[in-house]
């Protein structure tokens, strides 16, 4: 029976949307108790659009491996019970704009009076200091401000728009940097005993991991552009008969390996096109393999879907919801060799757990339990 590295450890989550549930997520798979506190009327993310059986996709995808609680924060007995709640609690994490904790009463000086051992992490647009600190923010704004929708537009095409790109990484970024943080924070504390508070913006979380400010700094240029003028020009995308194919090629043993099989001293984008084309994708992919070279098919999200490899390693997994039931979403990335990870536990319905977190935590009897939903508190 396997372990999971972060069992015994609760958090309480007060995160909305992305960046903050993206977080929560991960530590709940690693064996946190995750309890996901929400207003009684639900957060954002629940009506996220196309609604199935009345469910958003999003939050079925994000809000997997936690508990579910509401509890109104604006009443002074919601107050209340989140604080007894911080006293027996490792890690609170958050993603409202900057000073919203602080006007409900449950700012940093607060919640670690109220347990100094408590880790308390923050995820906003532009951070909790600095000029932009009190704008709010998605993940559409941190990649306009962080330079990135310029770098999608520069490798795409220079002279043309600013670009988005499609999947909403400058949430997933920051909510893996604050992940990276509270883990940090609880090694920390294991050795001192002492919490501490963890403020992650955005903006920059995607300038840490991008290198195109290095490359600017130095030399001018982008990572991307870079990468084109390295080695040999005929690494890419190329079209095959039934669909394309996508290799790299640095200069070196990888090139000559290439040459070798296709049989071309002189490497040309339109020679290697026209290899590419009279062959289909599966024939170039096997005969590259066969060879060494980097390469893989274009897929589509069904490709992925029935992809050997992504099930061989577990990557999409059977969720049983108690509402759209048996459901296929991704799976955990990580694979350790004592403890498990598991992306399997569904999203919770809105207050699906306030009986069970609250008679363990609070002590409150169902009856309790349901006085406090008909006063308006949970
Ligand atoms: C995402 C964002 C733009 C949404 O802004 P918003 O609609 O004003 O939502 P917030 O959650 O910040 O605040 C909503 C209100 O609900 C209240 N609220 C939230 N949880 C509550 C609870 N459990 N009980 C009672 N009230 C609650 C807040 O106190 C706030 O009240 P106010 O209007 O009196 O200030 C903003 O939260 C933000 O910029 N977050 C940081 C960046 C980020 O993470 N963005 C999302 C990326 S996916």
């Amino acid at each position: 029976m396997f372990m999971k590295a972060l069992e015994g450890i609760r958090v309480l989550d007060l995160t909305h949307a992305m960046a903050g549930p993206i977080c929560t997520m991960f530590l709940g798979a690693m064996g946190a108790e995750v309890i996901k506190i929400e207003p009684p009327w639900g957060e954002m993310t629940r009506m996220f659009p196309p609604l199935v059986k009345g469910v958003s996709p999003y939050f079925a995808f994000l809000d997997r491996n936690k508990k579910g609680v509401t509890l109104n924060l604006k009443h002074p007995k919601g107050l209340d019970m989140f604080k007894e709640m911080v006293k027996k609690s490792d890690v609170v994490v958050e993603n409202f704009w900057p000073g919203t904790m602080d006007v409900l009463g449950l700012g940093w000086e607060t919640l670690r009076e109220l347990n100094p051992g408590i880790i308390f992490a923050s995820i906003s647009g532009f951070g909790q200091t600095g000029p932009w600190s009190n704008r709010r923010s998605f993940d559409p704004i941190a990649q306009a401000a962080s330079g990135y929708m310029w770098l999608m537009k520069d490798s795409i095409d220079p002279e043309g728009p600013p670009h988005q790109a499609p999947e909403a990484i400058a949430d997933t970024i920051p909510g893996f940097s604050a992940l990276i943080g509270i883990l940090a924070a609880l090694v920390h504390r294991s050795k001192t005993g002492r919490g501490q508070r963890i403020d992650v913006a955005q903006m920059d979380a995607m300038i840490a991991v991008s290198p195109s400010f290095s490359f600017w700094t130095l030399a001018r240029t982008t990572f991307k552009r870079a990468v084109s003028g390295y080695g040999v020009r005929v690494s890419g995308c190329h079209k095959a008969k039934d669909g394309y194919v996508m290799f790299s090629l640095p200069p070196g043993r990888i090139t000559d390996w290439f040459r070798e099989l296709i049989g071309m001293e002189e490497l040309t984008w339109d020679a290697v096109a026209a290899w590419v084309a009279e062959r289909t994708v599966d024939k170039v992919v096997e005969l590259l393999v066969k060879a060494g070279i980097p390469v893989a098919p274009v897929h589509d999200l069904d490709d992925v879907l029935a992809n050997e490899q992504a099930r061989a390693r577990e990557m999409f997994v059977k969720v049983e919801h108690p509402v759209l039931g048996e459901t296929t979403l991704p799976g955990f990335p990580i694979k350790f060799s004592e403890t498990k990870g598991d992306m399997t536990t569904p999203a919770p319905l809105l207050g699906q757990h306030n009986v069970e977190v609250y008679s363990a935590l609070l002590g409150l009897s169902e009856d309790e339990v349901e006085a406090l939903r008909k006063e308006g508190v949970i």
